[in-house]
């Protein structure tokens, strides 16, 4: 597909279709005003005879005939009152949805003038073309890797997007949203992958290819007797069961200077979770293919960075591995040795994202981090407390917990703190070891987080669980490509100018 940004009058362009916005109410955004002119006052006369009201997400196709477009699209954006961001969103999703299977070769979107809640006229322009440049990019995913019959090739190939300007802020906006939908598409991809083919070794050769991709990335694996060696215990304690390897997979971005300290991410990669001996029930097991969901964030993410290059280092951390029963597989009541030293009496096998996290929260400590943040489809407990809207966060550091806090705002990919206090730490205490692997069923999002926090006290740090927000289930199954646009927006927002 190919995407630009145009600051000519809309006239002068010609397309196959046009993309205006109808308010439900009150003021037309200035390119609504001007198609509305070119084409002789159509645009009103839909609305007084109420084939388009202008309700939110509401779309109506509009054929044309002697017009530099051939078609007309109304996209409804309702009230200014109630145009949120998240609303916004929505009629841009609506827009995508009549456009990317259409008869359109090329598409000009004039959405980009349209006032959202909170906005100024020309600061938040930015902001909107991001979210468009995103949202597009969202939307036109498939997944057709595994189907034998594949859908057959688009006809659009062309988006043009109307700004006020096409100079560098609104085209590093414009093509940063792109490179987040694309880095949220790299994730979803890696989710949905079966698990039969995605497991440590394939996840540790996506690496390899992201490197050779994009020159600014470098990738090194640690296989597991390289593991054995800094002593990762417990990380080796999940793979222990099956009959593929855990795989440490470090990438290194360095687009700050040399003295910069990073920022780390870290990810669990699961790539399938049984539970192991504490075997979970049948229903539904196959979305535990999506227990690599913090690792498949963590590799979107740097491909957004590639793909844009901020001034800033980024080291990107994951932990692979496969929880599986077998004659081999850790037992409830093993004890094993952490990398940290700290014994872990492991109680249930099913609670192996703490334990391969807190050896790679361990590792990390070499590269001197600015931040640590680490993600992960950590508790069920999480789905219960905050739904699929809100990522569940925990953080040792007020700072880095409200810069995440508002990074997620304004991405439109939220998260909510949950406190991480002393008082809950005594449910992971053990009678045979230093720790155990769970704290019962009270606060099970808490108690996790109190478990990884026992291996990050020598930097600022926070915790993602997104057990909720990394996939859907149901008809649309599916990953997200969640909390990507979370993280982008806050390493961005770190970067160096
Ligand atoms: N990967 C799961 C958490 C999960 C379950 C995420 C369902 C999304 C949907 C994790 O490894 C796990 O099994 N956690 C246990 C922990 C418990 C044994 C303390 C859980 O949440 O039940
Ligand atoms: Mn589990
Ligand atoms: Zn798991």
């Amino acid at each position: 597909m190919n995407f630009t940004l145009s600051s000519k009058p809309i006239s002068d362009t010609k397309a196959d279709c046009l993309v205006v916005a109808l308010p439900e109410k009150g003021d037309w955004p200035a390119s609504t005003t001007q198609a509305n002119e070119a084409l002789g006052g159509l645009i009103k006369t839909l609305q007084k005879n109420g084939d388009a009201t202008g309700k939110n997400a509401t779309t109506l196709l509009v054929p044309l005939e002697g017009q530099p477009w051939a078609r007309l699209l109304v996209v409804g954006t309702g009230t200014d009152k109630d145009r949120s961001p998240a609303n916004y969103r929505k009629a841009l999703i609506a827009m995508a949805g009549q456009i990317k299977d259409g008869p359109s070769k090329h598409v000009l979107i004039a959405l980009g003038d349209t006032l959202v809640t909170g906005d100024d006229a020309t600061s938040s322009e930015a902001a909107r073309l991001n979210l468009i440049g995103r949202t597009l990019e969202e939307q036109f995913y498939r997944f057709s890797e595994f189907k034998s019959e594949k859908p057959s090739d688009r006809k659009l190939g062309k988006v043009t997007l109307a700004a006020s300007s096409a100079g560098k802020a609104l085209k590093d906006a414009f093509n940063l949203g792109l490179a987040t939908g694309r880095g949220m598409n790299f994730t979803r991809d890696l989710g949905n992958t079966p698990p039969n083919v995605c497991h440590p070794t394939w996840l540790a050769e996506q690496a390899e290819k992201l490197a050779k991709d994009n020159d600014v990335i470098k990738t090194e694996v640690l296989d597991e007797k390289q593991m054995k060696k800094l002593g990762m215990h417990s990380l080796l304690s999940v793979s222990a069961g099956s009959a593929q390897p855990a795989k440490l997979i470090v990438m290194e971005y360095r687009g700050g200077k040399a003295k910069d300290k990073p920022y780390v991410l870290v990810g669990k990669g699961i790539t399938f979770d049984t539970g192991g001996i504490s075997l979970k029930p049948g229903e539904g097991m196959d979305e535990m293919k999506y227990d690599m969901g913090g690792a498949a964030a963590v590799f979107g993410a740097m491909k957004t960075i590639a793909e844009t290059k901020p001034k800033i280092n980024v080291v990107a951390v994951i932990a692979a591995a496969e929880n599986m029963p077998s004659g081999t597989a850790t037992r409830p009541g093993d004890i094993v040795t952490s990398m940290s030293g700290q014994t872990i009496e492991i109680l249930n096998t099913d609670a192996e994202g703490r334990l391969v996290l807190c050896d790679a929260l361990t590792y990390v400590k070499k590269f001197d981090p600015e931040v640590v943040v680490d993600m992960a489809t950590l508790t069920g407990a999480c789905i219960i407390a905050l739904g699929s809207h809100a990522t569940g966060l925990l953080s040792n550091n007020d700072d880095l917990a409200n810069d995440l806090l508002a990074a997620g705002e304004r991405a439109g990919d939220r998260a909510w703190r949950l406190p991480l206090w002393d008082e809950y730490q005594s449910q992971l205490d053990s009678n045979f070891a230093d720790m155990q692997n769970i704290g019962g069923r009270p606060a099970g999002t808490i108690t996790a987080a109190c478990f990884l926090s026992r291996f990050t006290k020598d930097y600022r740090w926070a915790h993602l669980d997104i057990a909720g927000t990394a996939w859907n289930s149901g008809k649309a199954k599916g990953s997200t490509g969640r909390p990507v646009p979370m993280l982008v927006d806050y390493l961005m927002s770190h970067a160096g100018k």
